[in-house]
């Protein structure tokens, strides 16, 4: 069956949509109806999509094209608004990841989606591995023993570019409206909402004793070096320490610490690492889950409700005092104008030691960090 789809957001991560609804169209999956924007499609977008009606007001686009279903990739400050418009449309929605910048807006988002019927998938693509679909399996089997604790760690780096592309990049809130762009909340989202989904606490009620230890290397609103810890329904301790101030970036990494085997899940690369063995593993993208889900009832990989243990998360970070400024003499500098980075040095090792440990940056006595 062939599902119409409304794409809002054309460029930015909008862009990997476009590339998998062309690949779909391919295959007579689905049929792009309708593009919304606030800016004139791009060249490359324009040549191969100018054919389809577009429209910089997403319920205009909605009352002419009526769509099955509609991709909401905007900033996440908009989310609540353009959801509103989609689910009122009476269309089902993929909206990216994190869902809502505050628990209020994700929880109109998750009533409406529920009052009016239709299906409401989060952009959490990791949740959609066949390597995190594996441990999970494995986990609730018991294969991995009693789960000691789940440590995550991710160490990246970005440019004063990164932060300079919108108004939105790196702030707690604009214009008087929550936005939560932290790596805990945004870049390192994935981490935090896998490693709950792991544990099989997604739920709102299912976390507790929530401490958050953030900090900044840049001036900007947000954290970008940020260490999380938290109980889950389970008794199991999460940590997730994070930095996009590396000198050497990796790829994140989800350790499931079992009292018999050890994981290790690569969740950027579908990578699963059991006792040392690789496994690596396909996946399936959030779109074609939610068709699959249209079509044949599969199940959702995340649900909006799903995300309710991930919002309470976003809620405590938004609610924790501003990040604290990590001092000038633990700090390096490399590059000048957009491509200046800013690196705390040894940051790799310490990311790495709290997923070991399950313990804090103060409890591993990291100096910046105290
Ligand atoms: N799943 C992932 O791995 C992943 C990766 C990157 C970003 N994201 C998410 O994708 C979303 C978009 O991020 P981005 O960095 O591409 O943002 P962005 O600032 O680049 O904006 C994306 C597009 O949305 C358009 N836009 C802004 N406001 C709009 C509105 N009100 N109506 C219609 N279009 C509007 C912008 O003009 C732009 O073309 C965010 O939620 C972000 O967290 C997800």
């Amino acid at each position: 069956m062939t599902r119409t789809i409304v794409l809002a957001g054309a460029a930015g991560y909008g862009g990997t949509y476009l590339r998998e609804i062309a690949e779909l169209e391919a295959r007579g999956r689905v049929r792009l109806v309708g593009l919304c924007d606030l800016h004139p499609l791009d060249t490359d977008t324009h040549k191969q999509f100018g054919d389809r009606p577009f429209d910089s007001r997403l319920d205009r686009l909605l009352a002419e094209t009526k769509p099955d279903l509609a991709i909401v990739a905007t900033p996440i400050h908009t989310h609540l608004p353009l959801s509103r418009h989609v689910l009122n449309a009476g269309s089902h929605l993929l909206l990216e990841k994190p869902p809502a910048p505050s628990a209020a807006e994700w929880r109109e988002v998750l009533t409406l989606a529920r009052h009016k019927g239709l299906s409401c998938q989060v952009g959490f693509q990791s949740l959609g591995s066949g390597a995190y679909a594996r441990l999970a399996k494995l986990m609730a089997a018991g294969e991995l023993g009693e789960i000691r604790g789940i440590g995550c760690y991710g160490a990246w780096s970005r440019d004063a570019a990164y932060y300079q592309r919108a108004a939105w990049a790196g702030r707690r809130e604009l214009d008087g409206v929550p936005v939560a762009d932290g790596a805990l909340t945004n870049p390192f989202a994935h981490a935090v909402a896998t490693a709950l989904a792991l544990d099989r606490s997604t739920g709102w009620d299912d976390v507790a004793d929530l401490d958050a230890e953030l900090l900044r290397v840049r001036d900007i609103q947000v954290d970008d070096t940020s260490c999380l810890r938290l109980r889950t329904r389970h008794n199991t301790v999460i940590t997730i320490a994070v930095t996009l101030a590396a000198q050497t970036p990796t790829e994140p990494v989800v350790v499931v610490h079992g009292t018999q085997r050890r994981a290790e899940l690569h969740y950027t690369r579908d990578l699963l690492v059991l006792d040392g063995q690789p496994e690596h593993h396909g996946r399936t993208s959030p779109l074609e889950n939610l068709l699959a889900h249209l079509d044949d009832g599969a199940r959702l990989q995340c649900d909006i409700e799903a995300c309710g243990a991930f919002t309470r998360v976003l809620e405590h970070i938004n609610a924790t005092p501003a990040p604290r400024l990590i001092s000038e003499p633990w700090l390096t500098r490399e590059g000048d104008g957009p491509t200046a980075r800013t690196h705390i040095p040894g940051v790799e090792q310490a990311v790495r030691a709290s997923a070991e440990k399950l313990a804090t940056f103060a409890e591993l006595a990291e100096p910046w960090a105290l």
